[in-house]
């Protein structure tokens, strides 16, 4: 039915994507960086672009292509990120489903490090920019921020939390006890100003499809 009557209802709606993990150099050879797949944000990014949405998605390195019909950026670090979301501003609607890695070497050392005879070198970090934050309190912040979060202790409480910390609209939490970095498959938990919904487990798709009909609805009805 969907192919006969597809479901257009996000023509011209600008949106920005932030999906997989950043990586920070630590010298030209080696990085810190974390395990996303980049799945669930490339996800979201087609779910939004098969309603008609005019979709940027600035990506960390991922192993899986640009969906259709969307506009990927392409970023190393989490400076890089925040640059090319500001660059893309304004938008209606920000999801952030990017692993940004919360810390980078304060200084990138210009040749490679070398073992020493005395012991592991000590590396300085320094805390990045936070983009959903960011976003959040921007001039042109977009009317609908969506954030993620896996956590693996205090799910709720720490999703919360986190949500108020940020200022995001909705926090999607998932509860990474159970490895969700590269599965098919997602359990979440969707937190609002109206308060928790747990969506049962389902294909990261799904999730994707469920998020991009909240949206929909988000615009069909702002108040709801
Ligand atoms: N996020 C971001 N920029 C950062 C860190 C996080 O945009 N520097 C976004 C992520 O894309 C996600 C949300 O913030 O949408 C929550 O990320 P998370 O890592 O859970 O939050 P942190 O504030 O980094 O807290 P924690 O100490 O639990 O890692
Ligand atoms: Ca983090």
């Amino acid at each position: 039915l969907r192919i006969l009557t597809p479901d257009r209802s996000l023509t011209g709606r600008r949106v920005l994507v932030t999906a997989g993990p950043t990586v920070e150099p630590l010298d030209p050879v080696r990085f810190l960086s974390n395990h996303s797949s980049g799945r669930q944000g490339y996800a979201i990014a087609a779910a939004l672009a098969a309603r008609g949405a005019d979709v940027t998605l600035i990506s960390g390195p991922v192993s899986i292509p640009a969906p259709a019909g969307v506009h990927r950026i392409s970023v190393q670090t989490a400076r890089e990120m925040l640059a090319a979301c500001e660059t893309a501003l304004p938008v209606e609607v920000a999801v952030c489903t990017a692993a940004v890695s919360d810390w980078r070497a304060r200084d990138m050392a210009p040749g490679k490090i070398k073992k020493s005879g005395d012991g592991p070198p000590s590396l300085e970090l320094v805390e990045n920019p936070d983009i959903l934050a960011t976003l959040c309190r921007a001039p042109q912040r977009p009317r609908l921020v969506v954030g993620f979060a896996a956590e693996t202790d205090d799910v709720l409480e720490n999703a919360q939390a986190k949500r108020l910390r940020k200022g995001c609209d909705w926090l999607v939490v998932n509860d990474v006890r159970q490895g969700v970095f590269g599965a098919m498959r997602n359990t979440v938990s969707l937190i609002d100003d109206n308060g928790v919904q747990n969506w049962p487990e389902m294909d990261k798709t799904d999730v994707a499809e469920q998020i991009a009909q909240r949206i929909a609805a988000f615009f069909a009805d702002p108040s709801s």
